[in-house]
């Protein structure tokens, strides 16, 4: 059994909140390599997209691992001394917690986590993302396993011919249920089409009784109780050989969907899908991005990586959302560029309506006179 973890964290941006400074990536490296070298994990490596650093590992320790997550908490917390020794910006946004108690759940990083026995030939899709939260993965994930005219191998290849099995967490209420694709396609569009709140935490393949997909579902508002930092998710699948190709995987990006968490985690705005050169959003920050880096993960060991949108035929997806973002930033302060209000992080709410409180009055009531504006 091999275990394939990424855990990311935001812990300090260069320049502002568009990208991580190379000396917090040559430290982060350095301390996976010493990993390997101590035997904690079989491979690692460390990719950035925007300012979240992500750690992709393999190991035998299994998810949830203390030892694992405690070692990202400490290279997390090396990446974070190096932000403020330079004075990067927002040095340590999203460590929450001063200690490390056993596991990082509520902590502050995300993780994607999944257990596997490895097949002569394993490709997996790590899936980076900056300016947005963990329910964007919720349209690509339905595409890739549940909808014929994104996968044609769900008709082609009789092993998918059962449909695959959601599990969605519902984030404001901490409860999750299963859904059984095709069979419950439409009830669990009703949760999903709702990525706020309802959220895609793994995808499992029924004929092969397997995990075929995992994302980090954290949510650092709901953890924090305020505006911390968009919790900017992370996502591992599995491709080929009864589960979606990797082409059938890629393809929900080639359409740049609207997702929430551009410009103070505020804003919707277009996923705009990238290599990893160009997985720097500065323009109102964002547009929020997406990369994809490839593995053919072998005898545990990670092998070359590829940067999957690095393709010319994900030129177009890039221009309609430089479109989209020029569309959606003419409405200023309004919705739908704006996110709602209920979900608005960085906008104290209760302290304005603390404020305005006493001067909110009744509207009139039928039949008597209109209250006279005030001098
Ligand atoms: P190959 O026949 O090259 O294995 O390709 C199968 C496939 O999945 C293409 O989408
Ligand atoms: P991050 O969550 O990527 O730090 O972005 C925060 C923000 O508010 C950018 O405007
Ligand atoms: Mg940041
Ligand atoms: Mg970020």
């Amino acid at each position: 059994m091999l275990t394939f973890s990424i855990i990311k964290a935001d812990t300090g941006g260069h320049v502002g909140h568009s990208a991580v400074h190379p000396a917090m990536l040559a430290t982060a490296s350095s301390r996976v390599h010493d990993a390997i070298d101590a035997g904690l994990l079989i491979d690692g490596t460390v990719a950035a997209c925007g300012d979240d650093i992500s750690l992709i590992m393999t190991h035998q320790r299994g998810t949830d691992a203390a030892d694992i997550h405690g070692f990202a908490w400490d290279v997390f917390q090396s990446t974070t001394r190096v932000a403020r020794q330079y004075g990067l910006y927002g040095a340590g946004q999203d460590l929450l917690s001063d200690a490390f108690s056993g596991n990082l759940r509520g902590m502050g990083p995300g993780y994607a986590e999944l257990d596997l026995i490895e097949r002569p030939s394993e490709p997996v899709i790590c899936f980076l993302a900056d300016k947005t939260e963990p329910g964007a993965w919720n349209l690509p994930l339905y595409k890739i396993f549940a909808d014929p005219f994104n996968t044609p191998g769900l008709v082609i290849d009789t092993k998918m011919h059962a449909g695959f099995r959601f599990e969605v967490y519902d984030l404001h209420e901490h409860k999750r249920i299963w859904f059984d694709c095709p069979a419950d396609l439409y009830e669990m569009l009703m949760y999903i089409g709702a990525p706020s709140r309802y959220v895609i935490h793994q995808v499992r393949s029924r004929t092969l009784d397997e995990v075929a997909a995992a994302t980090s579902t954290q949510r650092l508002s709901l953890i924090a109780g305020k505006y911390v930092g968009k919790d900017d998710p992370v996502m591992i699948i599995r491709a080929q050989s009864g589960l979606p190709a990797v082409g059938e995987v890629l393809e929900p990006f080639a359409f740049p969907y609207s997702v929430a968490g551009a410009m103070r985690g505020s804003h919707h705005a277009p996923f705009m899908p990238v290599s990893l050169g160009q997985a720097h959003p500065s323009r109102f920050d964002g547009p929020p991005r997406v990369v994809a880096l490839g593995f053919q993960v072998h005898d545990g060991l990670l092998g070359r990586q590829r940067d999957l949108f690095d393709d010319p035929s994900f030129d177009e997806a890039r221009h309609q959302a430089n479109v989209v973002m020029d569309y959606l930033r003419r409405h200023g302060p309004f919705e739908p560029h704006r996110l709602p209000l209920e979900d608005l992080e960085y906008t104290t709410m209760a302290q304005l309506e603390a404020r305005l409180a006493d001067r909110w009055e009744p509207l009139p009531s039928p039949g008597r006179q209109p209250a006279t504006s005030p001098a």
